[in-house]
């Protein structure tokens, strides 16, 4: 050997018991918890590592730690074709139905008492890795079961997840990834003095920082995961596969347990409804497995979920505070939202300040007054809401609705017999705001970039007042914001071009005319091939549509007789935004069928489903009667499929929808 080659070999030597020494503290402090040197040594060794590669770029490899970050931000993510497909879970709500899980596993097997596992349910997004000979080469989103996006560069920036296993195997893990719950309230922060669009829950927060293109922006989140599924070698059971999956180096949730029959997964249960709010991140529920892998190939899949598994659902939890103040939000047709503003409280693992009082017959009706001990409650996304008054406190005090807005001081409204309040100032700066905001959403507009924050920006500087203004911006405009450079700038203007091009059914719905949603609008688009068509219309020219109501059609009646609403269209047209039908578009074997989806579908999601629908003529509508063509079943559907039976509407499967398109 000369003496190149010795050197060479010498250096390989030191970078690969650097890398060795580096994973294992990597997986003591990440995996287990548990850190045998300082921060200050862990960096120390580290910096060594990236000198020596730095000086031998060709000993560079994608599994050292030092690649975690690796590569430039994608342009999109490609797509992935699980092996097999991710499915989800049956629920259960409630002990009867966790019974009935038991017994008919029981029977099933012809057993008295079965082993199960029960971990807890993770609220975070549920990931496949693959290895390949032990090392991490493919990381995917589950997306519909059966196509996930390729996230491999953002997953490689989690260091809990090893990209080299302490054997060589090939194998697909499946686990839940998540943001533990300390980080998310600070990320939330961050995100709040930046102007930017908070995070619902920590679980959008995981989500959303595993589908940026850019890996910079997860490696900078301190993301984690639980593995919770193998296909491993040889294993008799789920706890032998878990503990395998240990060994390889994964990640376990330590608060796995064996139960011996049902009972045992009561008081599991049970004790975890009390301890849930100690954990440092979110879950929603119990996942019960059966043991036994023998066992679980002898009970099966049905096309959804495993029957061998389910997962318990804990209730939404409530939670006691005060309501320390009451204030009203204007909307963006004007209606006056009282909110009530709470004492913090941490409810299913979010911070939460503030709930809807939806009107003010709501709060007489629950005899809310500010300052009163009350019960609040979120349930999965929505906001959170007050459920009843505890007690009235000695400061109790009724709240008033105010008689002029909040924001303009213009007057309010409130129609005999209706509930809701509102501002009749329709330039009132706050309905302008949400006008603006609605129109730049991704179901309307889509306009990228054009969050709530800027347009309060835009709005606040005087640069747009209407929707239509928004095609008039300039680069010169936006850089004499403060949160404007040259990129972001061009970014918006760019977005903010491209919906010229948007089909004009999104346009209809964009520019808010009150109750025409989504499906109503791509309805009557169908029926008029112009907006100028819909200029001073009557509504009984419209309520003979099948799916337009009276009170729709006189709403959109409404909206058509306003001279300043037409003048907005006109000068939309003239910026070049689309007003009337592609006269291009494709076939539309579809054609006036109208369709109604109910359970869950498994290729696509509901609004994908009614998207194509659209694009190919057809009518997507939420509510069965008997002219309704199709109704499409999903998995577990729900009343419109006993409807739609009892009306003899046809009733097809998600396949047969696919071959008719
Ligand atoms: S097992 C076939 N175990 O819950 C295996 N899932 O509603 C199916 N989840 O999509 C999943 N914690 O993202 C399993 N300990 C756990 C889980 C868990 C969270 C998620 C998972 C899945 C969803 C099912």
């Amino acid at each position: 050997m000369d003496k190149l080659q010795a050197q060479k070999k010498n250096n390989r030597l030191l970078i690969y018991g650097l890398r060795l020494q580096i994973n294992h503290h990597n997986h003591l402090y990440y995996v287990l918890d548990k850190p045998a040197i300082s921060d200050a040594e862990y960096d120390k060794l580290f910096k060594k590592l990236v000198e020596l590669e730095k000086e031998f770029p060709d000993l560079v490899t994608p599994d050292s730690p030092t690649q975690r970050i690796g590569g430039e931000a994608l342009k999109k993510f490609k797509s992935v074709t699980h092996k097999t497909p991710l499915l989800s879970l049956d629920n259960a709500m409630a002990s009867p139905e966790l019974e009935a899980f038991d017994k008919r596993v029981r029977e099933a097997l012809g057993k008295d008492k079965i082993d199960y596992v029960a971990e807890l349910k993770m609220d975070g997004l549920a990931v496949s890795l693959i290895y390949k000979k032990g090392k991490f080469v493919t990381g995917a989103t589950r997306g519909d079961g059966v196509h996930g996006e390729d996230i491999t560069q953002n997953l490689r920036t989690i260091k809990s997840i090893p990209l080299v296993l302490n054997e060589p195997v090939d194998l697909e893990v499946r686990g839940e990834v998540y943001l533990p719950y300390n980080d998310f309230i600070k990320h939330n922060e961050e995100r709040k003095e930046a102007g930017e669009a908070l995070f619902a829950n920590p679980r959008n927060a995981a989500a959303g920082s595993l589908r940026q293109l850019d890996p910079k922006i997860a490696a900078s989140r301190p993301l984690d995961i639980f593995l919770y599924y193998g296909a491993a070698n040889n294993q008799q059971s789920h706890y032998e596969t878990l503990q395998y999956l240990k060994q390889l180096g994964f990640k376990i949730n330590p608060n796995i347990k064996l139960c011996s029959g049902l009972d045992q997964v009561q008081a599991y249960i049970k004790e975890w409804d009390k301890q849930r709010e100690t954990l440092d991140y979110e879950i929603d529920g119990i996942v019960v497995k059966v043991n036994n892998l023998a066992a679980q190939r002898e009970l099966g899949w049905t096309a959804r979920a495993p029957r061998w598994a389910i997962a318990f659902k804990y209730p939404p939890m409530q939670a006691t505070t005060v309501i320390e103040d009451i204030k009203v939000q204007v909307g963006r047709t004007g209606a006056i939202t009282p909110v009530a503003y709470l004492k913090p409280v941490r409810l299913a693992g979010v911070l939460v300040q503030r709930a809807t009082l939806h009107n003010e017959d709501e709060i007489k009706r629950k005899d809310l007054k500010i300052n009163d001990q009350v019960v609040v409650q979120r349930a999965g996304e929505v906001i959170p809401e007050v459920v009843k008054v505890l007690k009235h406190t000695a400061d109790s005090k009724e709240f008033k609705m105010p008689t002029t807005c909040p924001v303009c001081a213009g007057e309010l409204f409130k129609p005999e017999g209706e509930a809701i309040t509102r501002c009749v100032n329709s330039a009132c700066p706050a309905q302008v705001k949400e006008r603006i905001r609605h129109f730049a959403t991704r179901v309307a507009m889509d306009i990228e970039h054009l969050g709530p924050a800027i347009v309060d920006q835009l709005v606040v500087n005087k640069l747009i007042k209407d929707v239509a203004d928004l095609y008039d911006l300039e680069l010169a405009d936006l850089l004499k914001l403060e949160r404007f450079a040259e990129k972001s700038a061009q970014n918006l203007l760019a977005s903010i071009q491209a919906s010229k091009n948007q089909p004009y059914d999104r346009l209809l719905y964009a520019l808010g005319i009150r109750m025409v949603g989504r499906n109503t609008a791509s309805l009557i688009a169908q029926h008029f091939d112009s907006l100028e068509d819909l200029f001073h219309i009557k509504a009984d020219k419209l309520d003979h549509i099948y799916g337009v109501g009276p009170k729709v059609a006189q709403s959109v009646e409404q909206f058509f007789a306003q001279e300043e609403n037409i003048k907005l269209i006109e000068r939309l047209k003239e910026s070049g935004v689309t007003i009337k039908t592609n006269q291009t578009k494709g076939p539309q074997p579809l054609k006036g069928k109208t369709f109604v989806f109910t359970g869950s579908l498994e290729k696509m999601s509901r609004s994908e489903a009614e998207e194509i629908v659209r694009k190919l003529g057809g009518h997507p509508s939420s509510s069965v009667s008997k002219q309704t063509n199709y109704v499409v079943a999903g998995a577990e559907p729900g009343s419109k499929y006993d409807k739609a039976k009892k009306l003899g509407v046809k009733i097809i499967s998600e396949e047969k929808f696919r071959n008719l398109l």
